[in-house]
């Protein structure tokens, strides 16, 4: 009796094992088709900088309110009026704040003291001829569009500037415009033509900004000492420990120009991406790699290292071949690298700027780049980015027809008008109706897989609501369930940060993201049958990679057969 208990026992083991096989590798068509999905975190603010994941990389810049793109507004202490260029280029002339002529400058930076002045036609302010009269109708940077700024030892907000001429700027009362014709010094009085005012209006604060704020001396002691402290072998233990399965890494277009990339930029981010390589592959995590900052910047902002702001991606032919080369580059490199999951073409292109037509094609070409070198790699296409959202289903018709690409799409609970007046709850329906609603609208049959590459949990009204634990910790259940249905997976970002909520590694370790959900298993005993799930799936997976469906049929077959048979031979 207690021998066929034990002996049902095992059988009905065994069916379970069987139905088991069978669903998971059905189940696994509607994932990856390997059955694994990415539970990710990014590795944002390390091979590409981003300063608000570490502002203090920043703090021993010489003059660092002074940054390339800095925005700022320039106005006479004597008139109280601003300089505004005309239209023409022709002259420089003082106006009121809110005239129709856009009167901000974007700064290019030579050195500390040294800039030129961008403005938004993208002309640069310079002199006329060699004449003193200040005009902006150069495209292009010289010696004429060059000036040194000088400050007030007291009031670093007072200005002087000087000129190629050597003089410095001065307000023309006579003719009504800026001339370079103020020579010597000033007591900075408010009386004094040569003294203007700096209004900042913007700064960035990427790479570009901090290697060119270090300069070409100092900029490379500085990155190398981020790049082996920020992340190391320690951190894809941690994340191995407690449920990451896959690391999304940023890198940036001169990660593929060698050791001496263009300036300001400092070479060797291609190192720390081997290590991270291999950090994977003995931690058990798997890559994407994913091109964050393309040449001429694709979001015109400090995530994908714009100089000043402009969004110059893709403006032309040869830019749009570079960016497929360093893609060429990139994947030749890693494609039989075991840890290599997939390659993402570039990150979130700014809405409505880069045109649907010009990505696709890009995305198109860059996919090809890829399978030249992969069959197997994923191709993430990132959906466009912007204040206001595009339509989240446009990539569906190019994915659908390049094999084994999958669109990521990002979820912040801010920025976006629609956020800064919901409270929680409102949060957490519109995750539950809208952004579900969405994801299904995504996850067509045989269409590509939805990956949630980027998510964090913080939201537009939490400071202001005094947000408890308990809130956050709700907030990062609820997204892990509803990212949890993205049929290739999700990533967090990022993985360290200053803002805290934004640190998977602190909300991990201060109990506010319960590792134990990210893998569906809190408790030993629970995380053993995890394992043996785990090896059921290895198994599915195996026999999918054979692609062949017969053989699935065949076990089919086989499973009840063997079961009649052993249920025979054990009642007998
Ligand atoms: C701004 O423009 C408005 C009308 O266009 C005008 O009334 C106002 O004086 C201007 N403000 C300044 C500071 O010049
Ligand atoms: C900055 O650049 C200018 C122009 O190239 C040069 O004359 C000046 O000496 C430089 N200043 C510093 C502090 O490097
Ligand atoms: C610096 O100068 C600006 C413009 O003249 C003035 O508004 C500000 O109050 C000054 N700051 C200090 C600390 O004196
Ligand atoms: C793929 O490789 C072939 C042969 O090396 C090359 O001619 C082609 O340009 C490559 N295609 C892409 C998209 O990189
Ligand atoms: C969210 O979805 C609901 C129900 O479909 C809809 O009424 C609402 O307008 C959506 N909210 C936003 C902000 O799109
Ligand atoms: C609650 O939030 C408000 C607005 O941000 C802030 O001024 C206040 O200090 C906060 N209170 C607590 C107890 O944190």
């Amino acid at each position: 009796m207690t021998t066929t208990i034990c002996s049902m026992k095992k059988l009905l083991g065994f069916c379970l094992f069987c139905s088991c096989l069978t669903l998971l590798a059905c189940g696994g068509k509607a994932d990856s088709g390997d059955g694994f999905r990415v539970r990710g975190v990014n590795l944002g603010g390390w091979l590409v900088v981003e300063g608000w994941t570490k502002p203090s990389l920043f703090s021993d810049i010489p003059n660092k309110d002074l940054l390339d793109g800095t925005f700022l507004r320039l106005k006479s202490v004597k008139s109280g009026k601003y300089l505004c260029p005309e239209k023409n280029g022709e002259r420089v002339v003082l106006r009121d704040a809110n005239n129709t002529f856009n009167p901000i400058f974007r700064l290019w930076r030579i050195n500390e003291t040294t800039f030129n002045f961008r403005l938004h036609d993208k002309r640069f302010l310079g002199l006329r001829n060699g004449s003193p009269c200040l005009s902006h109708a150069s495209k292009s940077a010289g010696p004429s569009e060059t000036f040194e700024i000088s400050r007030h030892h007291h009031n670093s907000t007072q200005i002087r500037i000087k000129a190629s001429n050597g003089f410095f700027l001065q307000v023309n009362n006579k003719k009504g415009h800026v001339t370079a014709d103020c020579e010597g010094d000033s007591d900075w009085g408010n009386h004094d033509p040569s003294v203007f005012v700096i209004e900042s209006v913007r700064q960035l604060d990427g790479e570009y900004q901090v290697t060119n704020g270090y300069g070409p001396i100092i900029a490379p002691k500085i990155m190398w000492d981020h790049w082996n402290t920020f992340i190391t072998e320690e951190d894809f233990k941690f994340m191995s420990r407690n449920g990451i399965n896959t690391v999304r890494i940023p890198v940036g277009w001169w990660i593929a120009k060698g050791p001496t990339p263009p300036a300001p930029y400092v070479g060797g981010s291609l190192q720390l991406l081997d290590k991270a390589f291999s950090w994977a592959l003995k931690h058990e995590l798997k890559v994407i790699v994913d091109l964050h900052a393309a040449p001429g910047s694709q979001t015109g902002s400090t995530v994908s290292s714009s100089r000043d702001g402009f969004m110059e991606w893709g403006e032309t032919e040869e830019n749009i071949q570079e960016t497929v080369a360093i893609i060429d580059f990139l994947t030749a490199r890693y494609a039989k690298h075991p840890s290599l999951y997939a390659v993402e073409l570039l990150n979130e292109p700014l809405f409505p700027d880069v045109s649907l037509e010009k990505l696709t094609n890009y995305y198109r070409a860059g996919y090809y780049a890829v399978r030249n070198h992969s069959s197997t790699a994923y191709v993430l296409l990132s959906n466009r980015l912007g204040w206001n959202p595009a339509d989240p289903r446009e990539l569906l018709p190019i994915s659908t027809e390049l094999k084994g690409s999958v669109i990521d799409v990002h979820y912040y609970h801010m920025f976006m008008e629609i956020f800064k007046s919901m409270n929680f709850k409102q949060n957490v329906d519109y995750l539950y109706t809208n952004v579900s609603t969405e994801l299904n609208q995504l996850s067509t049959p045989n269409g590509p897989l939805v990956f949630v590459g980027e998510w964090a949990t913080d939201w537009a009204t939490a400071g202001f609501a005094n947000a408890t634990k308990e809130d956050y910790q709700t907030f990062s259940k609820a997204q892990l369930e509803v990212y949890g249905r993205a049929t290739f997976g999700w990533a967090y970002w990022t993985f360290k940060c200053e803002l805290r909520h934004f640190s998977m590694e602190w909300m991990i370790t201060n109990g506010y993201i319960n590792s134990g959900s990210l893998t569906g298993v809190s408790s030993d005993a629970s995380r053993r049958s995890g394992d043996t799930i785990r090896i059921f799936s290895k198994l599915s997976a195996d026999i999918l990679k054979l692609q062949d469906k017969r053989i699935l049929a065949l076990l089919n077959l086989i499973g009840p057969i063997f079961i009649f048979v052993s249920t025979f031979c054990i009642v007998s």
